[in-house]
């Protein structure tokens, strides 16, 4: 290799890769966040453009990362400056990796929180203090559980320090050992909600809720939202799957590896839906009812039952785990930097790291009890953290990625690291080029009030334009110099 790069330590197993990514994407952001946004939001237009997101933003940004990572063997900022490089291009692009390893820190300062709710439920499912017999009793324990200070930090602090020590001893042989029956077991427990909600009364309002796609509804808001739920959920521009590239074999098949990395995350967030929404129907329960929802509404479940109490325990264990194994993810990058560039070991950089972590989430974790005053425009310290990292950071890094990749970089660089048919080649190239920024430009400029757009009415239009500014580009591009 001609970029610099070292050889760096590589997976186990030739699952290495598509366990520890798909341990990263399959989180609480599929069976937590992904149903009650989509109850914010409206059901099926919000799903239906989530989707979209998936297939035309989500796979071929991934693709990119793991090539930036395989390519560049290193933490997301070393990785980008090394291929960046290797064209000629300038150092500033590494600015991407350090808002990549940025990001991925700011989503885990409130990502360890929603664990530490999972952590408490699953306790509570032992003790026995999830019984009650309505949404209002479910919701009453919610609140009790986030009033006390003490008690949510314990739980938090809990997750942070698994973490660090998860990630201090090396993720390679814990992660692909515990993400191999997570993964099935997880998908498993969903089956068995998903069954109960059959029966449940609730089931038919949950499906018309789910995929009746009347993406007229949708605002553009929810369009945002959807946008950055796709990356949130892939794990996108936030350094962890460029890292978990950075350690990926050269024989192993990106655009499969990706694929089916997306594949598994979407059938999981799916699911989560089909488990949770009968439940949210058969009991009267408003389904925006925002972060709580599944921790008012599941236990409810579990209740009316049989064996309520062992699913219970066993589903709060998988989501527990699920979300570790997406936590580790987050905090790679920056225990990699740590040691590829200051010398640090994996044991150090990861409590220095880990340190850092617990001040910021324990001001994240304020914002449920006495720092439930302290906003800012309307939002807490642990909303902004969220806000900032879905709706802005990761479509703006995954829009930087695309681009740089699309039409920076020697075209050799990256046809040589994905290995495609030529034209499995060419139609990466022309979403990253084209599909990618114009959908995720699209959203932004619709967010920022500057044109409505409206899918459902437009889309003969819009898809006109892709194909103007298509032609235009490449047009353009041979008779442009970016690189010196
Ligand atoms: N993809 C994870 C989830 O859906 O829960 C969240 C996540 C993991 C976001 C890793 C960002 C990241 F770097």
């Amino acid at each position: 290799m001609t970029n610099g790069a070292q050889p760096r330590i590589q997976w186990l197993g030739r699952w290495g890769f598509i366990l520890a990514a798909t341990g990263s994407a399959v989180g609480l952001g599929n069976i937590w966040k992904f149903p009650y946004i989509t109850g914010e939001y409206g059901g099926g237009a919000f799903v239906l453009v989530y989707l979209l997101c998936i297939m035309a933003v989500g796979v071929p940004v991934m693709m990119t990362e793991i090539a930036f990572g395989r390519r560049g063997r290193g933490s997301p900022v070393d990785a980008i400056r090394r291929v960046v490089n290797e064209s000629g291009g300038s150092r500033g692009w590494s600015l991407l990796g350090w808002m990549a390893m940025l990001c991925g820190f700011m989503v885990l300062s409130f990502y360890v929180v929603v664990a530490g709710w999972s952590f408490s439920y699953l306790w509570k499912t032992l003790v026995g203090g999830l019984s009650g017999s309505s949404v209002d009793d479910m919701a009453a324990i919610f609140a009790a559980n986030n009033a006390s200070p003490l008690n949510l930090g314990l739980w938090s602090t809990l997750v942070t320090v698994v973490t660090m020590l998860i990630v201090g001893k090396g993720v390679q042989a814990g992660i692909e050992k515990s993400v191999s029956w997570m993964m099935p077991g997880m998908v498993l427990m969903l089956a068995v909600l998903i069954v109960y909600g059959v029966f449940s009364g609730g089931f038919g309002d949950a499906m018309r809720f789910l995929f009746s796609f009347n993406v007229g509804s949708l605002s553009s808001e929810g369009m945002l939202a959807a946008l950055g739920q796709a990356f949130f959920t892939l794990s996108l521009a936030s350094g962890a799957i460029l890292t978990y590239g950075s350690y990926l074999p050269q024989s192993a098949s990106i655009g499969r590896t990706a694929l089916s990395v997306a594949l598994a995350d979407t059938v999981v967030a799916l699911m989560a839906g089909m488990a949770i929404f009968p439940v949210i129907f058969a009991n009267g329960m408003n389904p925006s009812s925002g972060p709580g929802l599944i921790f008012m509404s599941l236990p409810l479940a579990f209740q009316a039952m049989p064996f309520g109490t062992l699913f219970g325990f066993l589903f709060f264990l998988m989501l527990s785990m699920a979300a570790l194994t997406s936590s580790v993810s987050m905090i790679e990058a920056t225990v990699s930097w740590l040691t590829d560039n200051k010398g640090m070991s994996r044991t150090k950089a990861s409590w220095l790291a880990g340190s850092v972590l617990w001040l910021v989430s324990t001001l994240a974790m304020l914002s449920f009890n006495i720092g439930g005053d302290w906003t800012l425009a309307g939002k807490h310290f642990f909303d902004w953290l969220d806000y900032l990292t879905s709706r802005w950071m990761m479509p703006l890094g995954g829009l930087g990625m695309v681009l740089l990749a699309g039409f920076v970089l020697n075209e050799q660089s990256f046809r040589d690291e994905l290995g495609l048919s030529r034209f499995w080649y060419m139609v990466w190239l022309f979403m990253v080029r084209y599909v990618s920024p114009l959908g995720i430009g699209l959203v932004f400029v619709d967010a920022l009030g500057l044109v409505s757009l409206q899918i459902h009415s437009h889309w003969p239009w819009l898809l006109l334009g892709l194909i103007a500014i298509t032609l235009l580009g490449e047009w353009v591009r041979p008779r442009l110099r970016l690189l010196p």
